[in-house]
């Protein structure tokens, strides 16, 4: 042995200890140089062989590279830890654990069925419109062959809304959906086919059936000889789809202002199939909706021909309609936003 395998021994442990990046690896090196059978010893076990005024030299030489080669891996040991100190502290990933499921949004019970049944008489050629809620008392009323003296026009039965002298018009918020067949027909001609969905409003006490704001579904359909037994026939087809191809339908005379003649449609209870139960007061049969041909005042209102067009109309409750489909016993459930109970549409 001699100095320049100390330089050799030196360099090959720089440039080995650069490439160590772990503990274990650092371990290793550390036993190679400096192991009871290591390189240093190796190099010590000369120090008797050589002429005796070469081993001070000698011996000095080996020391400081031992000093050396432990402040080297002094220095690489704090530095793996350095590094691994930070992937800990650091933002960690356990891609083990489950993810946080995100709640999926979906329609309200209410707006399902409305696009349901929108859909039925949109497949069945009606256009879907819409009107707004803040009516004229007019077109609420007036249009529609209701009487000035009509029950439904009195402060209880509807909201007015305070409407400033220069309007001229009184104001309120439609208690039904009908005022939009006087729109409808205003601004378009015959033939027309239309269904109307919206919200209606009125100063009812709220409880299991009633609610001070609800949804209605309007049609109206104007040609020339529309007759009686064509709103039957289409009447019949939305029943069926919603409630089943098995159900019967029967109409009972009724009256309504805006239609002559009018009537009131039934289904059979689809609880007891007709035979009567608690849904239906024992009667076997589900009212769904009011309907009729279009009264010839309401046409003469609108300026259309009476000699020339009849039409049909009808108009039915959202959420009867959905209580009666979906076994609901109490209109507050839809408008109390409790996800317990609209989860499970
Ligand atoms: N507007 C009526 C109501 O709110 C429902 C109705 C009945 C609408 C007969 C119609 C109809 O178009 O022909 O009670």
């Amino acid at each position: 042995m001699s100095s320049l395998d100390i330089e050799t021994i030196k360099a090959s442990l720089e440039t080995e200890i650069e490439k160590v990046n772990s503990f274990s690896g650092l371990e290793e090196l550390r036993l190679k140089y400096l192991g009871r059978k290591g390189l240093l010893a190796q190099l010590t076990s000369v120090i008797p062989t050589l002429p005796v005024e070469e081993r001070p030299d000698f011996g000095q030489q080996v020391n400081a590279l031992k000093n050396k080669i432990n402040s080297l891996i002094e220095e690489k040991q704090r530095l793996i830890s350095s590094t691994q100190g930070k992937s800990i502290s650091g933002p960690r990933v356990d891609i083990g654990m489950p993810g946080i499921a995100q709640d999926l949004g979906y329609l309200h019970p209410i707006t399902q069925i409305t696009e349901e049944i929108c859909g039925i008489f949109s497949s069945l050629g009606f256009a879907i419109v819409e009107g707004p809620e803040i009516e004229t008392e007019y077109n609420n009323f007036t249009g529609l062959n209701i009487p000035l003296e009509h029950p439904s026009r009195d402060a209880f039965d509807t909201f007015y809304l305070k409407t400033p002298k220069t309007s001229g018009e009184r104001l309120l918020l439609r208690s039904h959906t009908s005022p939009v067949q006087v729109r409808v027909m205003k601004s378009t001609k015959p033939p027309l086919a239309v269904v109307i969905p919206g919200r209606v409003y009125r100063p009812d006490a709220v409880d299991a059936s009633h609610s001070f704001m609800f949804h209605q579904i309007e049609g109206l359909a104007v040609d020339k000889n529309i007759r009686f037994s064509d709103l039957k026939g289409v009447l019949e087809v939305f029943a069926k789809r919603v409630f089943g191809q098995d159900i019967k339908m029967r109409f009972r005379p009724h009256f309504f202002p805006f239609t002559e003649p009018s009537a009131e449609a039934d289904i059979s209870c689809i609880i007891c199939k007709g035979k009567g139960c608690s849904v239906c007061s024992r009667k076997g049969w589900l009212e769904i909706l009011g309907a009729g041909m279009v009264h010839p005042n309401v046409f003469s209102a609108v300026g259309y021909d009476t000699k020339k067009y009849t039409g049909f109309a009808f108009g039915m409750g959202v959420e009867r309609i959905a209580m009666l489909k979906f076994g609901i016993d109490d209109i507050r459930l839809f408008f109390e936003n409790d996800l317990r109970f609209l989860k499970q549409f």
